[in-house]
């Protein structure tokens, strides 16, 4: 099967990232939202990094351009999605979300079109059945920063098709991204269940209060050379998403240790979110540069 045309649902960090990284790689890309604002702030961030990357000559005008023709953002999603080949969600970590979404894009794809999420953590068995189209329901899970992380994990459940997975594993190919190819579901996969065993690691060594979270993060960049410490890269990520992946992931095993720390709740609740919200960890100014440690 012959994907054209890219379909992302969100413009948050991942979606906006997935879309122009579609669209610099020739696909004809539409990026879904439900918030008109959302789309705004979206447009500018990638205009920023675009535009920074024309800077340092990273990319030739010409191609940014160009990339920029082939993306549309819009709030429609029915007339985003009905000329689909896939549509890519990448909305909110949330099931019952999740799962009203695959539905209505379900009515609104063309029949051919495969439907696959972002997530790492919700495994498309979870959504597959809220839809008519089983085997053309996968994961299709990309790292943040989408522009410069080189990975796509491919996954699909017991009912996905092997041209579903053939298909999506060559469109990430296509965006310039290494497969990882994960034959069995598990909740995280690969690269976030290696994460998390060091996220959880290093949440228990601030709680204890062996040492403070800038050191712990020292730990991993200085002394084994991780481009950034595990507390930075919560930031990075999202709390919201680090928080949110720990509660799908107790959903799923109904194991207390899936459940995500105290300190990782507090931050959440509190609502300092990381670099979106520019506090997490640490404080970050308006082009998202670390400024220094969050002593609230
Ligand atoms: N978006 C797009 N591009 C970005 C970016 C962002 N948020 N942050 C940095 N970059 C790019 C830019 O090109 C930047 O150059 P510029 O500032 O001159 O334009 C270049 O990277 C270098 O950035 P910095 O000088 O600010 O910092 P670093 O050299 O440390 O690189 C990094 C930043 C690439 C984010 C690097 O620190 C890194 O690789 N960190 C680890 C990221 C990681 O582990 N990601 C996986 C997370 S798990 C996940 O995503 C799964 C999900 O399910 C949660």
């Amino acid at each position: 099967m012959t994907i054209n045309n890219v379909t992302v649902i969100g413009s948050g960090t991942m979606g906006s990232q997935i879309g122009i990284v579609a669209a610099l790689n020739g696909f004809r890309t539409t990026i879904v939202d439900i918030s008109d604002d959302a789309l705004k702030a979206a447009d500018e961030q990638l205009r920023y990094r675009m535009g920074r990357d024309v800077k340092k000559k990273r990319r030739s005008q010409a191609d940014v351009g160009a990339a920029f023709e082939r993306l549309t953002l819009t709030t429609d999603q029915a007339e985003a999605v009905k000329d689909a080949d896939i549509v890519i969600e990448a909305a909110v970590e949330n099931i019952e979300i999740k799962r009203k979404l695959f539905a209505e894009l379900d009515s609104q794809a063309p029949a051919h079109a495969i439907l696959a999420t972002n997530s790492s953590n919700i495994v498309s068995s979870r959504l597959a059945d809220a839809t008519s189209r089983p085997e053309k329901v996968c994961n299709m899970h990309f790292f943040n920063p989408v522009l410069v992380m080189e990975a796509c994990e491919v996954v699909g459940h017991d009912q996905t098709s092997e041209e579903t997975l053939d298909t999506v594993a060559q469109l990430a190919t296509d965006m310039g991204k290494k497969v990882i190819r994960v034959n069995q579901e598990i909740p995280g996969f690969i690269a976030n269940r290696l994460l998390a065993a060091l996220r959880t690691e290093a949440l228990k060594l601030y709680q204890g209060g062996y040492a403070s979270f800038e050191d712990i993060d020292i730990a991993a960049t200085a002394a084994l050379r991780h481009p950034m410490g595990p507390f930075e890269l919560m930031d990075l990520v999202g709390i919201d998403v680090a928080y949110l992946i720990r509660k799908a992931e107790y959903e799923q095993t109904g194991e207390q240790e899936s459940l995500p720390s105290p300190a990782l709740e507090k931050k959440y609740n509190s609502g300092e979110y990381g670099r979106k919200t520019g506090r997490g960890w640490y404080v970050y100014d308006e082009e998202g540069k670390k400024i220094g440690p969050n002593e609230g």
